[in-house]
């Protein structure tokens, strides 16, 4: 049900489509589906949902995670949200905001409740409780999953629940171009409606970014082709602080040479990883906690033991080690990984019941985010975050396995809920800024489309990805880092001067491409900005030239500020509430 929908006619230019709603969830992934059906619980389906999103609802990145969501379900045997607090802050090389994740754990186990009763087919135990498996950092098995198709399940039960309302109207392939304040409230949003070919703006009362991460940034990744942050882009152009974007997180086990994602699940599950001799090599950097130990320090020692020439030599450069679940059984590997059986031996052609798996660090999950408060709040009064777009500072520098999924749905629900109280004041519609809106729109239909340059898009995005790889790996420094820079400014000069090939307005995957890269060259350069700015090694951030964690300097978050020209940088404090900084030891 749309509120209103109207054609505008600018001075002549053209006429532009506009759609209002009580709300716009932007992205369709975990943590906006989990927003939606809370604020239509809440509301009783009485609030007006506008869904928005570049793909289809269940194309979001959300399905593809596999191994669990974190929670404590058993304090009975064991666990405690005291325990998995420390765990997180102990994992995020004390950088996490403790009040937030205190809240987090608090939260999480209702999640895993809520869940159940929406139908997600969680594994189960002989005594028919819900299976949780080890997952890296954490000291009790708190990963609840579905197989190791859990992200799929849990949107699919997210879903189908909010499909019991009907107060929801979903703009599917519709490429978000800007966010326009009217002062310092949230207005509306600049749509490219694919498969019409129109210019769209959708306004509402309330907003929520819930787009998910940024990790095509890097050519080796887990991510979907999707995944191109334009939430944080957008959010960044719009004024809203970028907080820690250097924190990016590499898993230990990316498939080799496609970057598909091999779940920390396998080694949960009691996988090793073994370099060329044979050697279980984590025995030297984890003693206690061995391949699950947290990704930060697993993947230091991949590459570590890469760069000192015990991995297996790879094609361009992708050396390897090996993921050994040979001793797992068939039985085991067949019941609880069947995913990663089938994809090796689709991509690869491998089983991993009789053969080691090759993998490499990969690029995986985006610590930092638009910066959003313990409720999920911005700075700008009416605009919400949730999920990995989100930095909520609870990751710090390191996020431990499993936290993530149950981070989307905490702070889904939270901020559904949020948005259901303040629509309850019913807060007025701020006006659209309409010359902004006329710019946009000529931006992109009259400029970028029609400009004939001599450059294409498609090698600027790849020679962007190849340099974060090369650039802003697992290992940087700040030689690496400045030529990282350079050359990310001379590929922001080349984009002035793109051709877009396809000039129709219909269905345009060039048009979106382009604003997807004019997306990636801007975070890349804020992640290599912060980085180089951070001279300390803290969780993901792991710099040569500066090997220590520096608590004296660098206990603070990174803050950064889009200004047009070089990005402006700031600090500001963690909270520290139970535990200060000590060595972190596995
Ligand atoms: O390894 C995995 O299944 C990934 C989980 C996560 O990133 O939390």
């Amino acid at each position: 049900m749309v509120l209103a929908t109207r054609i505008l006619e600018y001075k002549g230019i053209s006429t532009v489509r506009e759609a209002t709603h009580d709300v716009l969830i932007l992205g369709t992934g975990l943590a906006g589906l989990r927003a939606a059906v809370e604020i239509s619980i809440r509301t009783r389906g009485a609030a007006d949902i506008g869904i928005v999103s570049k793909v289809q609802v269940m194309r979001s990145h959300s399905v593809c995670a596999e191994g669990g969501t974190g929670a404590v379900m058993r304090p009975e045997e064991g666990d405690s949200l005291e325990l998995h607090a420390w765990d997180t802050v102990k994992g995020s090389d004390f950088l996490a905001d403790q009040d937030t994740v205190d809240r987090f754990v608090q939260a999480a186990p209702d999640e895993i409740r809520f869940l159940e009763h929406w139908g997600v087919p969680w594994s189960r135990r002989e005594d028919g409780r819900i299976m949780q498996r080890p997952f890296g950092g954490h000291s009790f098995p708190r990963a609840c999953m579905a197989a190791d198709k859990t992200g799929f399940f849990e949107m699919q039960a997210l879903y189908d629940t909010l499909l019991k309302y009907n107060n929801f109207k979903r703009y599917e392939e519709c490429f978000v171009t800007s966010l326009l304040l009217d002062g310092d409230r949230f207005a509306a949003l600049t749509v490219y409606d694919l498969p019409g070919g129109e210019f769209v703006v959708l306004r509402g009362k309330a907003l929520l970014i819930a787009s998910g991460g940024l990790g095509n940034l890097y050519g080796f990744t887990t991510y979907s082709q999707t995944v191109t942050g334009d939430g944080q882009a957008i959010a960044y152009r719009a004024g809203l602080a970028l907080e820690d974007p250097e924190f990016l997180q590499f898993h230990p086990t990316g498939l080799v040479p496609s970057g598909i994602l091999m779940t920390e699940g396998c080694r949960g599950e009691g996988g090793y990883l073994r370099n060329n001799k044979g050697e279980r090599f984590m025995e030297k950097y984890a003693p206690k906690m061995m391949e699950l130990a947290p990704r930060d320090i697993v993947s230091r020692s991949e590459m570590t033991e890469i760069l000192e020439g015990r991995g297996f030599p790879g094609s361009d450069g992708m050396d390897y080690i090996y993921l050994d679940l040979t001793h797992l059984g068939a039985e085991r590997i067949n019941k609880r990984l069947p995913l990663i059986r089938e994809v090796c031996m689709k991509f690869l052609g491998i089983d991993p019941i009789t053969q080691p798996i090759p993998i490499r660090p990969v690029a995986h999950y985006s610590m930092g985010g638009i910066e959003a408060d313990i409720d999920g709040r911005t700075k700008v009064e009416n605009i919400w975050a949730a999920g990995e777009v989100a930095c909520h500072s609870m990751h710090g520098a390191n996020r431990l396995g499993c936290n993530s999924t149950a981070e989307c749905l905490v702070w889904g629900g939270i901020t559904g809920s949020g948005i259901a109280k303040y629509l309850e004041l019913s807060p007025p519609l701020s006006e659209i800024p309409q010359e902004q809106s006329r710019e946009e729109e000529g931006r992109i239909f009259d400029g970028l489309l029609k400009q004939s340059g001599t450059e294409s898009p498609a090698p600027i995005r790849c020679e962007l990805r190849a340099l974060m790889d090369k650039h802003a790996g697992v290992y940087r420094s700040g030689e690496s880092m400045r030529e990282g820079l350079d050359k990310i400014a001379q590929l922001k000069q080349r984009f002035r001067n793109i051709s877009i090939q396809d000039k129709s307005r219909v269905y345009n995957t060039n048009l979106v491409q382009a604003l997807e890269t004019e997306n990636m060259l801007d975070l890349a350069e804020v992640l290599l900005f912060a980085g180089l700015a951070r001279e300390e090694s803290r969780g993901a951030h792991a710099r040569t030239d500066f090997s220590k964690r520096d608590d004296e300097k660098f206990l603070a978050h990174s803050m950064v500020y889009y200004t047009g020209g070089a990005p402006r940088l700031q600090y500001k404090p963690v909270t520290i509430t139970n535990w200060k900084p000590v060595e972190r030891r596995y």
